[in-house]
């Protein structure tokens, strides 16, 4: 077995002390400009409150923004948590185990960076008006109405890709919603100011023409395997550990329906986080959010311009979307375990409820960057390591079968066949395949179990 510990993971972790790197990039430059987004909405908030108390209490949380900005830009030790809620002795033990005594700079960026936004839940958690304020609450719900164009080209493409068809058409249809739901990671909110509107048009296209395009930087790809799987699946379960709101959760909710509709599945589990994370990421409320926003005929922007069928599809599909919930047939929770710092490889001995639970399920889809480099344990592997080995053994071989649908935002990278990497050096930079969200991988390992 390899030897593993959050601060010292199989391979070297990437630290913000590495100058130039994207780990230190962040610490220095996104960090902080997302700290600002987050003082900046709440500054709003609070002087719309009428409430002199919820107002004078609100000034006392702006100061508490600036003091962890200043605690990170003055590389600072990472102290213990301060509140009282129920995640609190798991984040002290693992900082105490694991952390101690490392500092923003020199800490793991996997385990800092979740850090940071748990600290940001303290100061809300911790305030008496303000504790289920979510600081990026308007971003989510603001992005996702700049989506209308795709969310209504793919409302009206639905009722025929969920037509009972054959299962060589059904493949078909498969093969264009997995990689819609790919590329709807693209867009987090932690990364949008490294992409112009062009890159976002282009990346949340769902023309097949375009698709075909996008495919080519794909470079783990892993479709047809998964394919395999779902081919013989009747029923089933699918569990989705969900990444960010706004449209990658709506085309998440897309594939969902499909599963469900071609008779692939009869339950589907989104798995969401517990608090405010990464900016975009989905807690449970943000679904009635996004679902009463699609019903909401003054939402979108260009809604004034849209026709009757158009408000037809997008409402007929969602209100089934709705009917889900309340059967049971779409499950939508939340675990504590997604809101640590640490990797998955450690989801079985942290957190074996959730781990024997998601064992029952079929196929477990990982969503996104951060999942991805959770559940790669976020260290530099030599980029041909098999994902099998990456994931640990734990989640290789005692698990189910797990997908991850990732765009490349951070480093770390598995599983590229010999050559791969040489040959995107040819025409991208490290920065730019690894990190710009332009890339992607779609990795699958099935569980012998
Ligand atoms: O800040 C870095 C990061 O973890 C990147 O890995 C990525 O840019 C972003 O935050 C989260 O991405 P995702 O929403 O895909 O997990
Ligand atoms: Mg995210």
């Amino acid at each position: 077995m390899v030897s593993s510990a959050p601060n010292n993971p199989p391979f070297p972790a990437y630290r913000a002390t590495d100058k130039g790197s994207f780990a230190w990039d962040s610490t220095v430059r996104r960090w902080p400009n997302i700290i600002d987004n987050a003082f900046n909405d709440f500054k709003t908030a609070m002087e719309k409150n009428d409430n002199a108390d919820a107002r004078r209490e609100g000034k006392e949380i702006l100061e508490s923004i600036t003091t962890l900005k200043n605690e990170i830009a003055g590389d600072k030790p990472l102290r213990l948590l301060l509140d009282k809620d129920s995640d609190v002795d798991d984040w002290n033990r693992h900082i105490s185990n694991y952390f101690a005594g490392v500092t923003w700079f020199t800490g793991t960026w996997l385990f800092n960076e979740c850090y940071l936004y748990r600290r940001l839940r303290e100061i809300y958690i911790m305030s008496h008006f303000w504790k289920s304020y979510d600081p990026f609450g308007e971003q989510k719900l603001a992005t996702f109405r700049g989506s209308h164009g795709s969310v209504f080209d793919l409302a009206r493409k639905m009722p025929e890709m969920i037509q009972p068809v054959s299962e060589e058409r059904k493949e078909l249809v498969y093969q264009e919603l997995l990689q819609v739901c790919l590329w709807g990671n693209a867009t987090d909110l932690s990364l949008l100011t490294n992409m112009t509107e062009e890159d976002i048009k282009r990346l949340q296209a769902v023309e097949k023409e375009k698709l075909a395009e996008q495919k080519k930087h794909i470079l783990v790809d892993n479709i047809d395997e998964i394919w395999e799987k779902l081919k013989t699946l009747k029923d089933g379960r699918v569990d989705f550990v969900l990444d960010n709101s706004g449209f990658e959760v709506y085309v998440d909710l897309i594939l969902a329906d499909w599963l469900i509709q071609s008779g692939k599945a009869s339950k589907i589990v989104f798995n969401c986080k517990t608090i405010p994370w990464f900016v975009s990421d989905v807690i449970p409320q943000d679904i009635p959010i996004l679902l009463d926003a699609c019903l909401d005929r003054t939402f979108f922007p260009d809604n004034d311009k849209r026709s009757a069928e158009d408000f037809e599809a997008l409402e007929t599909m969602v209100n089934r979307w709705k009917s889900y919930i309340q059967d049971g047939r779409l499950v939508v929770r939340a675990h504590q375990f997604w809101c640590t710092g640490l990797s998955y490889w450690m989801l079985k001995t942290e957190a074996p409820d959730l781990f024997d639970d998601l064992k029952q399920s079929d196929l477990v889809i990982f969503k996104g960057d951060l999942n991805f480099r959770k559940l790669v344990y976020d260290c530099d592997w030599p980029v041909t390591t098999p994902f099998r080995t990456a994931i640990g053994v734990h989640m290789a071989e005692e698990f189910t079968n797990v997908v991850s649908l990732r765009t490349n935002k951070a480093d770390t990278i598995v599983g590229l066949k010999e050559g791969v990497k040489e040959e995107v050096e040819k025409h991208a930079t490290p920065l730019e395949w690894r990190c710009s969200g332009k890339y992607a991988v779609v990795q699958y390992n099935r569980c012998p179990q």
